[in-house]
Parts: structure tokens; C-alpha cells; sequence
């Protein structure tokens, strides 16, 4: 009996037991990231920001903690960067923005691309026949009409909760108070010392009144910054484009031959875009349209390869990279006659996003040997796009997710502060073709596209993307790099779509870069001596080592986690996770 008793016991035991852990089960679920690939992402249960500087990010995190949507920390991180990351963080630049909004279910692509002024031509910088480099790149006249504050202010007011002037708050304390140098940002200070200390501004700002260096851990204040801060804080966006600001760049821009008056400021326009789509195997890409080339050539590369099984080839194998190269190669010549402002030209968008097209000129690719980048579209050179840029990548738990990449081109942009208002220029209007209507050496007349005209906007290259699986966003990427951003991104979503890593290694892995001309990939140090022998083979011509590709902010979302990563290329980045 008494047996009975206890075998009855055990057994209620065991079925309560095997039911309270099935429900347990039920209700959450481990992390779930391969950690196979060698790396490890950041784990969140309730949001993540992957942002290129720490104090920025910390200020993202803590709006998400409080509840704020992934809008009012993008918005939070763009201002705080500009004091924070002055190397390509920016009030006095421009950049690009996918939004996608859970409640609606929309995806917005915001253009807040620098414009040029009312006063600008095409041959600008062309001086006795030739291109004055250091006009184009590093006087006033290189620089557009800024969008970064109109580009926030949209986003914030139109699909954030917070106010404008919430989200300027953390900047302008930074700003006004100081923040700690960080090593990063004391090494970028020290080697532009020749350009930045060359304004007497700038050299105000980022140098001891001595002459001397911050070194890591000092403070660094930024008084007329803090000032530019707060006025848009008291008068919107109009104290930028119509007021004060205004009014002191165009005082700059007069008294040193720069091209920007009132008139062009209170011109500026934002836009909101539709994305530009794209599909890879089930999932679905949403990413930056014209201006930017970044989001349409990536997609073409995507089209090109959907239907070679590149998983069973290899990553980062001859036969993967040699089908990379080939499309790099096709994209970047059709990005070279294509790419432009859409309010000008007339940009092919839907061929170059066509997969007819794309198996058309994946047929033209052969497997054993590297074509010569004159077989696939000669024409003339591409001009060097600087690879300083940043991105972040932002998700709450309402399911919003931000892709942001913006910049003031070069770091520091042209090395000029407009008097008085602490604000760095861009030196964006270099990412146009300078002699666009000259014939290269082949005789080609190119460049119609991406020739400056007055309040036109730069080719850029740059691609924050939002990839969806199931209609819900599910990877968040985005890179600096200049011209090499298209092919950081297309292998940081390869890597995940076709070669199912995790996030962080996804991020991790060896890149190349092709650019179409001058004919020549380079490849990441961690590519095996085997496969750069069989490439050689082949024909490609290659630059090993040299140097690092992109830099990335990402984030995955899956099973109910977010999984974030910041590219280990990168000093001082971080990731933050909310649960
Ligand atoms: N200035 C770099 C880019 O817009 O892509």
C-alpha cells in the first residue's frame, strides 16, 4: 500500500514537473546564435544600438530604456556624434535614414544629402584645364548646404515621441560640459593637426590654446557648438536654415570666397523617398535609393549571384570571390554612368534593380578566368571617395528599426569651422565629376549624371539597409568607406542571408573590395595563401593586406533576442544591448 502511495507520489511529481518546464519552454526561449562562426554578438531582449562611439551610444541606450522609440535614439545618437565624433559625426553634413515603422508597417528612406549652392557649376574646380584638388576638396566651396538638422528634425517630428529639443539635450550637455577624450579620438586630432590646425577656428576647438594635443582622458569642451545646439533647441530647424546659424555661415562663406549665401540655406530641402527594394531568397531588402548608388548596386550584386549556390562554393572561397569580383565589377561600371541626383537625371533605378538584367550580365561572367574591366563598360576613371563616413543601427522593442548613415566626407570633413558656430563643414561637393563633359582617354563624354549643377546633390555611395524576413525587419546594417561602402554592406548581408553567421561574425570576416577602375580588388588579411594563389591564376589582380574595408553597426533580430555587433576594424565603437 505504502508502495502504491509513493509510486502515485512520484509519478504526480514527474508529470508536474515535465508540464510547469513545457509551459517554461513555451514561454521564452535561450539566445540562439550559432557560436560555430567563432564570434559572439551582443545579446538584448528588449532593444540594441550598435553605434561607431561610446558616449553616443550609452545616450541611445538610456532613451530606449526609458521607452523612447528607436526614432528619438536615432535622432539622440546623430546630434551627440557631432560633438562626440567629430571625425564624421555632424551637424554640418548630410547623410541617409531607413525608417521602418511597426505600427504602419512602412519603410521610409529619408535623403538628407548635402545640396550645392544656387552659385555652383560644373567645371567649379577647374582651374587653367585641370582640377584644383585642393578647391574641391578643402576650401568652402567644397561644401554643400548641410542636411543633418533637417534630416533629424523630420525623422523626430514626424515618427518619433520625443521632442526636438529632448533629443538635442544630451549634445548640447556634451557640448557645453565637455566629455572625456577617448583614444581614438586623441590619435584622429593629432594627424589632422596639420589641416585642422590650419583654421584658426577649428584649431581653437580641437587643440590646447598652447598648441598642444588632448591626450585621452581630458576634457574637451565645445562652446560655439554648444551655442549652434542651442539654438536650434529654442528655434527649430529655422534658427539653422533662416536665423542666427545661418546668417554666421553665410557670413563665413562671404568673407573666404565660399559659394553658400542665405538664400541657398533657406533653400535646403529634405526628402522622403520610397526605399529602394530588392529580394534575396525569401528575404526582403529595403535600402537607400538616388541620390545614393549605395542601395540599387547592392541589390544588383544580389540579383546577380541569387542563383549560384554560394554556400556549397564556400565563403570567401576562389569561386565565391571570383563571382564577388565580376559583379563588383559590372555594378561599378553601371554605377559610373548611372549613379546621380534623380531630381536632375533620369536614373535607371528599375533596369539595374531588374533580374532579368541581372541574369543577363551574370550570363557574361566567366567561371575559370578574371575579365578586364574594359571588356565590361569602358569609360573614364572614378574620382577617390574618402572612407570616412559612420553608421548606426537602432531597434526597439516596438519593433521600429533605424539605419542611419551620414557624414561630412572627409574626417573633419574639409578641416573648416564656419566662425562662431562650432560647426565643422563638409567637403561633400567632391563627391560630384569634376569634368564631366570632357572625353576621357577612350573618348567617352561621361558623367552627365553626377555633374554639379546648382542645388543638386552628390552621387554618395552610402547603403544603410533594413533586410525583412516574414515582413518583420530582421538585419540592420550599414558601413562607412566611401566608394568600397556598397561592397562592405553586399558581403555583411551575404554573410548572414547566404552563409547563415551570426551577426558578429558576419561582421567579422575578411572583405574585398573591387571598384571596376582602376582594375585591382583589394582583399583583407585572413583570406587563405591557397585561394589567393588560384585567383592569381585566374587573372585578378590584387592588393593583399593592406588595408581594412568598412566599418559596420549591426543588428539581427530573431526568436524573440536582438543580436548586435560593431566591426572589430573598429576603436571605441559599442554595442549595447536593453533587457
Ligand atoms: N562621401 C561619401 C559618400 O557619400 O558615399
Amino acid at each position: 500500500m505504502q508502495k502504491l502511495f509513493k509510486f502515485i507520489l512520484i509519478t504526480m511529481h514527474v508529470v508536474a514537473f515535465t508540464a510547469i518546464h513545457a509551459r517554461a519552454q513555451d514561454e521564452y526561449q535561450l539566445p540562439n546564435y550559432s557560436s560555430r562562426d567563432g564570434f559572439v554578438p551582443v545579446v538584448g531582449k528588449n532593444g540594441m544600438v550598435s553605434v561607431r562611439e561610446t558616449i553616443a551610444a550609452k545616450i541611445g541606450a538610456e532613451i530606449l530604456e526609458k521607452g523612447g522609440n528607436a526614432v528619438d535614439a536615432a535622432a539622440a545618437i546623430g546630434f551627440a556624434l557631432a560633438v562626440t565624433y567629430p571625425q564624421a559625426g555632424n551637424i554640418g553634413g548630410g547623410g541617409f535614414m531607413v525608417v521602418h515603422l511597426a505600427d504602419k508597417n512602412e519603410t521610409v528612406a529619408i535623403d538628407y544629402r548635402e545640396m550645392s549652392a544656387g552659385k555652383a557649376r560644373h567645371d567649379l574646380y577647374v582651374v587653367d584645364d585641370k582640377v584644383d584638388q585642393k578647391l574641391a576638396k578643402y576650401s568652402r566651396q567644397s561644401s554643400g548646404v548641410p542636411g543633418t538638422v533637417a534630416g533629424m528634425a523630420l525623422a523626430i517630428e514626424k515618427y518619433g515621441t520625443m521632442s526636438l529639443q529632448d533629443v538635442l539635450e544630451p549634445a548640447y550637455r556634451l557640448a557645453k560640459d565637455g566629455f572625456e577624450v577617448y583614444t581614438q579620438l586623441e590619435m584622429s586630432l593629432a594627424r589632422s593637426k596639420e589641416r585642422l590646425g590650419a583654421d584658426p577656428a577649428a584649431a581653437k576647438v580641437f587643440y590646447k590654446a598652447d598648441g598642444s594635443n588632448y591626450r585621452t582622458g581630458e576634457i574637451l569642451k565645445q562652446e560655439d557648438l554648444a551655442w549652434s545646439l542651442k539654438q536650434i533647441m529654442d528655434n527649430g530647424t529655422d534658427a539653422f536654415y533662416k536665423g542666427e546659424i545661418a546668417e554666421r555661415i553665410a557670413a563665413d562663406m562671404a568673407a573666404n570666397d565660399g559659394l553658400i549665401t542665405m538664400d541657398d540655406m533657406a533653400a535646403y530641402k529634405v526628402y522622403e523617398r520610397e526605399p529602394v527594394m530588392g529580394t534575396y531568397k525569401g528575404y526582403t531588402i529595403a535600402t537607400m535609393p538616388p541620390p545614393s548608388s549605395g542601395g540599387m548596386h547592392m541589390i544588383q550584386m544580389m540579383n546577380m549571384l541569387e542563383n549560384d549556390d554560394l554556400k556549397s562554393k564556400g565563403h570567401n572561397s576562389a569561386a565565391t570571390l571570383h563571382l564577388y569580383i565580376e559583379s563588383m565589377r559590372q555594378a561599378y561600371a553601371d554605377r559610373s554612368l548611372y549613379a546621380g541626383d534623380p531630381s536632375f537625371f533620369d536614373i535607371p533605378v528599375d533596369k539595374i534593380i531588374d533580374k532579368e538584367y541581372a541574369a543577363e550580365i551574370r550570363a557574361r561572367i566567366p567561371m575559370d578566368r578574371a575579365r578586364d574591366s574594359s571588356e565590361v563598360a569602358p569609360t573614364k576613371n572614378l574620382a577617390y571617395e574618402s572612407p570616412e563616413t559612420t553608421h548606426f543601427s537602432v531597434m526597439d522593442k516596438y519593433g521600429n528599426a533605424v539605419s542611419n548613415t551620414y557624414t561630412l566626407n572627409f574626417g573633419f570633413g574639409n578641416g573648416i569651422m564656419a566662425a562662431n558656430t562650432g560647426i565643422l563643414l563638409n567637403n561633400e561637393l567632391d563627391d560630384f565629376d569634376h569634368e564631366p563633359y570632357k572625353p576621357d582617354a577612350n573618348g567617352n563624354i561621361s558623367g552627365k549624371a553626377n555633374a554639379q549643377e546648382p542645388h543638386k546633390r552628390p552621387r554618395s555611395s552610402m547603403t544603410p539597409t533594413i533586410v525583412f524576413k516574414d515582413d518583420k525587419p530582421f538585419l540592420i546594417t550599414g558601413s562607412p568607406g566611401g566608394g568600397t561602402i556598397i561592397n562592405t554592406v553586399f558581403q555583411t548581408v551575404m554573410n548572414v542571408l547566404e552563409f547563415d553567421m551570426n551577426v558578429a561574425a558576419a561582421s567579422s570576416k575578411p572583405r574585398i573590395n573591387h571598384q571596376w577602375m582602376p582594375d585591382m580588388t583589394t582583399i583583407e588579411s585572413g583570406v587563405s595563401q591557397d585561394t589567393l594563389n588560384i585567383l592569381k591564376d585566374m587573372g585578378h589582380k590584387f592588393n593583399y593586406g593592406s588595408r581594412t574595408l568598412g566599418s559596420t553597426n549591426s543588428i539581427v533580430y530573431r526568436d524573440g533576442y536582438f543580436y548586435g555587433a560593431h566591426d572589430p576594424r573598429s576603436m571605441n565603437a559599442a554595442t549595447i544591448g536593453i533587457n
